[in-house]
Order: C-alpha cells, then sequence, then structure tokens
C-alpha cells in the first residue's frame, strides 16, 4: 500500500442523517480518489473485531454498540500521503476540538459519533481495508 491508500468508515448516525453524499463531497474534493466502497450493516462481534485495538478502553462497549446500530459505508482511498492528508481533512477525534472546514467540524455530534473513521496508520489501513474488501472488491 506504501502511503497511498487510507480506510474510512462513514459513522451510523452520519449515514441516519442522510450525510453519505455530503461528507463523500468534501473526501472527493480534497483529493481523494474511492478506490473500494461498500454500504453494509456491522454486527456487534464484527464491530468488536474491526476495534480489537481498543478492546482493554472504556469505551469499547459503547464504541462497538454504537458501530453495531445500523449501516456504515466502507472505503478505500487513494492519494498521496493518505493517512496523514486524511486525518488532517477529518480533524480531531473529539469535535469540540476538531479543525474548522473539517469533516467532523461540519458532521459530528461527539467523540463517539464522531461522523468518520480514519485509518491512524499505514500499516493499520492495509489491515482495515482487508477487514471489508477483497482483492477483486478495489479498482
Ligand atoms: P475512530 O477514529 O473510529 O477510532 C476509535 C473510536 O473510538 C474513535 O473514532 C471514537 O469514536 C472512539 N473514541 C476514542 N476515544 C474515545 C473516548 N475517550 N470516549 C469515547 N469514544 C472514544
Amino acid at each position: 500500500m506504501s502511503g497511498n491508500q487510507t480506510f474510512t468508515m462513514i459513522k451510523p448516525e452520519t449515514v441516519s442523517k442522510n450525510n453519505i453524499g455530503p461528507v463523500l463531497k468534501v473526501i472527493n474534493e480534497a483529493g481523494f480518489r474511492i478506490k473500494a466502497m461498500k454500504y453494509t450493516h456491522l454486527n456487534k462481534k464484527q464491530a468488536g473485531e474491526f476495534y480489537a485495538v481498543h478492546a482493554d478502553k472504556s469505551f469499547y462497549e459503547d464504541l462497538t454498540s454504537f458501530m453495531s446500530s445500523g449501516p456504515i459505508v466502507a472505503a478505500i482511498l487513494e492519494k498521496e500521503n493518505a493517512v496523514a492528508d486524511f486525518r488532517e481533512l477529518i480533524g480531531s477525534t473529539d469535535p469540540v476540538k476538531a479543525a474548522e472546514g473539517t469533516i467532523r467540524k461540519l458532521f459530528a455530534e461527539s467523540m463517539s459519533r464522531n461522523a468518520v473513521h480514519g485509518s491512524d496508520s499505514d500499516e493499520n489501513a492495509i489491515i482495515e481495508s482487508d477487514f471489508f474488501f477483497s482483492k477483486t472488491e478495489r479498482y
């Protein structure tokens, strides 16, 4: 993957508020190309597996319940310096601290309902992309 791909999820509250389109517009206008995309609904076990790295955190139960509460959009995004540039585009995990114009400032409600997920490293971008997509689902 070598730095030009990242993984994102548009979270359940963003989907239920009909904000898939507006979020994708911001992503596209920032220069990211969609390499793979899937509209799906994680069950609790799958959400737990996806966020296994947070299994020891106090917010794990709430996080996995919320992430399995409704459909999400999963996508692989492509751009030079994808992981860092996408994290800048989405803003701080806590929307109160997110910079003006970032996706979380524009769309997030709270730390747990924070609109989108973005991979935090190239290594995790690969792991997270492989969680959702086979080789033949990437274009
Ligand atoms: P995300 O980028 O999907 O990665 C892990 C998620 O855990 C994060 O976004 C937040 O939604 C959630 N999270 C991280 N820290 C906290 C926290 N202190 N309290 C509640 N939720 C958190």
